[in-house]
Protein backbone atom coordinates (compact mmCIF):
# COMPACT_ATOMS: atom_id res chain seq x y z
CA UNK A 1 0.00 0.00 0.00
CA UNK A 2 1.36 3.41 -0.78
CA UNK A 3 -0.24 5.99 1.25
CA UNK A 4 1.70 9.55 1.53
CA UNK A 5 5.02 10.59 -0.12
CA UNK A 6 6.89 13.73 1.21
CA UNK A 7 10.19 14.91 -0.26
CA UNK A 8 12.80 16.41 2.00
CA UNK A 9 14.09 19.23 0.16
CA UNK A 10 18.06 19.57 1.05
CA UNK A 11 19.71 22.81 0.65
CA UNK A 12 22.83 20.64 0.72
CA UNK A 13 25.42 21.12 3.41
CA UNK A 14 26.71 17.67 1.58
CA UNK A 15 29.84 17.72 1.71
CA UNK A 16 29.94 16.91 -2.01
CA UNK A 17 27.57 18.56 -3.42
CA UNK A 18 26.26 21.79 -3.64
CA UNK A 19 22.99 22.66 -5.28
CA UNK A 20 19.94 21.67 -3.64
CA UNK A 21 18.57 18.09 -3.81
CA UNK A 22 15.18 16.01 -2.85
CA UNK A 23 14.51 12.96 -1.32
CA UNK A 24 11.52 11.27 -1.79
CA UNK A 25 9.71 9.80 1.90
CA UNK A 26 7.01 7.59 0.79
CA UNK A 27 5.04 4.29 2.60
CA UNK A 28 6.02 1.29 0.33
CA UNK A 29 4.76 -2.03 -0.79
CA UNK A 30 7.25 -4.43 0.86
CA UNK A 31 7.54 -6.89 -1.72
CA UNK A 32 7.53 -4.31 -4.40
CA UNK A 33 10.56 -2.94 -2.62
CA UNK A 34 12.00 -5.36 -0.65
CA UNK A 35 15.57 -5.41 -2.33
CA UNK A 36 15.98 -1.32 -2.17
CA UNK A 37 14.76 -1.61 1.79
CA UNK A 38 16.85 -4.30 2.72
CA UNK A 39 19.82 -2.88 0.55
CA UNK A 40 19.96 -0.19 3.07
CA UNK A 41 19.34 -2.12 6.19
CA UNK A 42 21.84 -4.61 5.05
CA UNK A 43 24.65 -1.98 4.56
CA UNK A 44 23.84 -0.37 7.91
CA UNK A 45 22.81 -3.31 10.17
CA UNK A 46 24.86 -6.05 8.92
CA UNK A 47 27.64 -4.60 6.95
CA UNK A 48 28.28 -1.17 9.78
CA UNK A 49 27.12 -2.81 12.76
CA UNK A 50 27.71 -6.60 12.45
CA UNK A 51 24.49 -7.97 12.69
CA UNK A 52 23.69 -11.38 11.72
CA UNK A 53 22.27 -11.23 8.11
CA UNK A 54 19.56 -13.92 8.68
CA UNK A 55 18.64 -11.83 11.45
CA UNK A 56 18.37 -8.43 9.73
CA UNK A 57 15.05 -10.19 7.84
CA UNK A 58 11.94 -11.58 9.89
CA UNK A 59 9.13 -12.89 10.43
CA UNK A 60 7.68 -9.14 10.96
CA UNK A 61 8.63 -7.50 7.71
CA UNK A 62 6.02 -8.67 5.11
CA UNK A 63 2.74 -7.80 7.59
CA UNK A 64 4.73 -4.91 8.50
CA UNK A 65 4.09 -1.00 6.95
CA UNK A 66 7.65 0.42 5.62
CA UNK A 67 8.46 3.50 4.98
CA UNK A 68 11.53 3.96 2.03
CA UNK A 69 13.89 7.42 1.35
CA UNK A 70 14.81 7.60 -2.36
CA UNK A 71 17.85 9.86 -3.36
CA UNK A 72 18.23 10.27 -6.88
CA UNK A 73 16.53 6.93 -7.25
CA UNK A 74 18.48 5.45 -4.81
CA UNK A 75 17.27 3.76 -1.34
CA UNK A 76 18.92 5.71 1.54
CA UNK A 77 17.00 5.74 4.35
CA UNK A 78 14.11 3.68 5.51
CA UNK A 79 11.85 2.30 8.91
CA UNK A 80 9.35 -0.10 9.80
CA UNK A 81 5.96 -0.10 11.55
CA UNK A 82 4.59 -3.97 12.81
CA UNK A 83 0.91 -4.08 13.10
CA UNK A 84 0.97 -4.15 16.94
CA UNK A 85 2.28 -0.64 17.06
CA UNK A 86 6.11 -1.16 16.86
CA UNK A 87 8.50 1.12 15.17
CA UNK A 88 12.14 -0.73 14.44
CA UNK A 89 14.76 -0.85 11.65
CA UNK A 90 15.04 2.82 11.15
CA UNK A 91 18.33 3.55 9.28
CA UNK A 92 19.65 6.25 7.00
CA UNK A 93 23.09 5.43 4.59
CA UNK A 94 25.93 6.47 6.78
CA UNK A 95 27.20 8.89 4.09
CA UNK A 96 23.88 10.76 4.23
CA UNK A 97 23.27 11.24 8.05
CA UNK A 98 22.54 14.38 10.04
CA UNK A 99 20.65 16.09 6.88
CA UNK A 100 17.49 14.97 8.47
CA UNK A 101 16.22 12.05 6.41
CA UNK A 102 15.53 9.98 9.69
CA UNK A 103 13.08 12.45 11.14
CA UNK A 104 10.99 12.36 8.12
CA UNK A 105 11.63 8.66 8.00
CA UNK A 106 9.98 8.86 11.42
CA UNK A 107 7.85 11.22 10.70
CA UNK A 108 5.94 8.91 7.96
CA UNK A 109 5.88 6.37 10.02
CA UNK A 110 4.27 8.39 12.83
CA UNK A 111 1.64 9.14 10.48
CA UNK A 112 1.09 5.58 9.36
CA UNK A 113 0.66 4.64 12.74
CA UNK A 114 -1.65 7.26 13.10
CA UNK A 115 -3.55 6.20 9.49
CA UNK A 116 -3.50 2.36 11.56
CA UNK A 117 -5.51 3.71 14.76
CA UNK A 118 -2.57 3.31 16.74
CA UNK A 119 -2.55 5.51 20.12
CA UNK A 120 1.04 4.81 20.91
CA UNK A 121 4.43 3.41 19.08
CA UNK A 122 7.20 2.08 20.79
CA UNK A 123 10.40 1.17 19.86
CA UNK A 124 14.07 -0.47 21.02
CA UNK A 125 16.31 2.44 20.56
CA UNK A 126 20.15 1.71 20.24
CA UNK A 127 21.23 3.91 22.79
CA UNK A 128 23.67 6.28 21.17
CA UNK A 129 19.91 6.96 18.97
CA UNK A 130 18.50 8.42 22.12
CA UNK A 131 18.66 12.16 21.42
CA UNK A 132 17.48 10.99 17.90
CA UNK A 133 14.28 9.63 19.22
CA UNK A 134 13.94 11.75 22.25
CA UNK A 135 13.70 14.98 19.67
CA UNK A 136 10.75 12.73 17.94
CA UNK A 137 8.64 13.00 21.31
CA UNK A 138 9.81 9.29 22.76
CA UNK A 139 10.72 8.98 25.98
CA UNK A 140 12.50 6.54 27.61
CA UNK A 141 11.16 3.49 29.78
CA UNK A 142 12.46 1.20 32.00
CA UNK A 143 16.21 -0.44 31.95
CA UNK A 144 19.21 -0.59 29.60
CA UNK A 145 18.66 -3.91 27.92
CA UNK A 146 21.54 -5.77 25.31
CA UNK A 147 20.51 -6.83 22.30
CA UNK A 148 22.71 -8.78 19.53
CA UNK A 149 25.93 -6.91 21.77
CA UNK A 150 24.11 -3.96 21.45
CA UNK A 151 23.12 -1.39 24.25
CA UNK A 152 18.96 -0.79 23.98
CA UNK A 153 16.51 1.22 26.09
CA UNK A 154 12.83 0.80 25.49
CA UNK A 155 11.05 4.43 23.88
CA UNK A 156 7.72 5.10 23.89
CA UNK A 157 5.33 8.13 22.78
CA UNK A 158 1.94 8.60 22.44
CA UNK A 159 0.24 10.06 19.22
CA UNK A 160 -2.31 12.04 18.91
N1 LIG B 1 22.99 11.66 18.60
C1 LIG B 1 22.39 12.85 18.89
N2 LIG B 1 21.51 13.46 18.07
C2 LIG B 1 21.23 12.85 16.92
C3 LIG B 1 21.81 11.62 16.53
C4 LIG B 1 22.72 11.02 17.44
N3 LIG B 1 23.32 9.84 17.18
N4 LIG B 1 21.35 11.26 15.31
C5 LIG B 1 20.49 12.25 14.95
N5 LIG B 1 20.43 13.18 15.91
C6 LIG B 1 19.60 14.39 15.92
C7 LIG B 1 20.02 15.34 14.82
O1 LIG B 1 21.05 16.21 15.26
C8 LIG B 1 18.72 16.08 14.55
O2 LIG B 1 18.52 17.05 15.55
P1 LIG B 1 17.75 18.44 15.23
O3 LIG B 1 16.36 18.06 14.80
O4 LIG B 1 17.79 19.17 16.52
O5 LIG B 1 18.52 19.08 14.12
C9 LIG B 1 17.67 15.01 14.74
O6 LIG B 1 18.26 14.02 15.61
C10 LIG B 1 17.23 14.37 13.45
O7 LIG B 1 18.40 13.85 12.82
P2 LIG B 1 18.42 13.28 11.33
O8 LIG B 1 19.46 13.99 10.53
O9 LIG B 1 17.05 13.26 10.79
O10 LIG B 1 18.92 11.78 11.59
P3 LIG B 1 19.67 10.82 10.56
O11 LIG B 1 19.16 10.99 9.18
O12 LIG B 1 21.13 10.97 10.76
O13 LIG B 1 19.20 9.38 11.10
C11 LIG B 1 19.66 7.48 12.49
C12 LIG B 1 19.40 9.00 12.45
C13 LIG B 1 19.72 7.04 13.96
C14 LIG B 1 18.52 6.75 11.80
C15 LIG B 1 21.02 7.22 11.77
O14 LIG B 1 22.03 7.76 12.54
C16 LIG B 1 21.31 5.74 11.53
O15 LIG B 1 20.89 5.18 10.53
N6 LIG B 1 22.09 5.11 12.43
C17 LIG B 1 22.49 3.71 12.26
C18 LIG B 1 21.31 2.76 12.43
C19 LIG B 1 20.70 2.92 13.79
O16 LIG B 1 21.38 2.93 14.80
N7 LIG B 1 19.36 3.01 13.80
C20 LIG B 1 18.62 3.17 15.02
C21 LIG B 1 18.32 1.83 15.58
S1 LIG B 1 17.41 1.99 17.11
Amino acid sequence: MVSTSKVLKMVSTLSKISTQHVIKISTVDYFANQRAIHLVRHAVFVCEQFIPADLEIDRYDPVSQHVLALFEGHAVGTGRLTPDGRIGRVAVAKHLRNQGIGRCVMEELLEVARQHRHHEVVLAAQCHAIPFYERLGFYQEGHVFKELGIKHVTMRRTLV
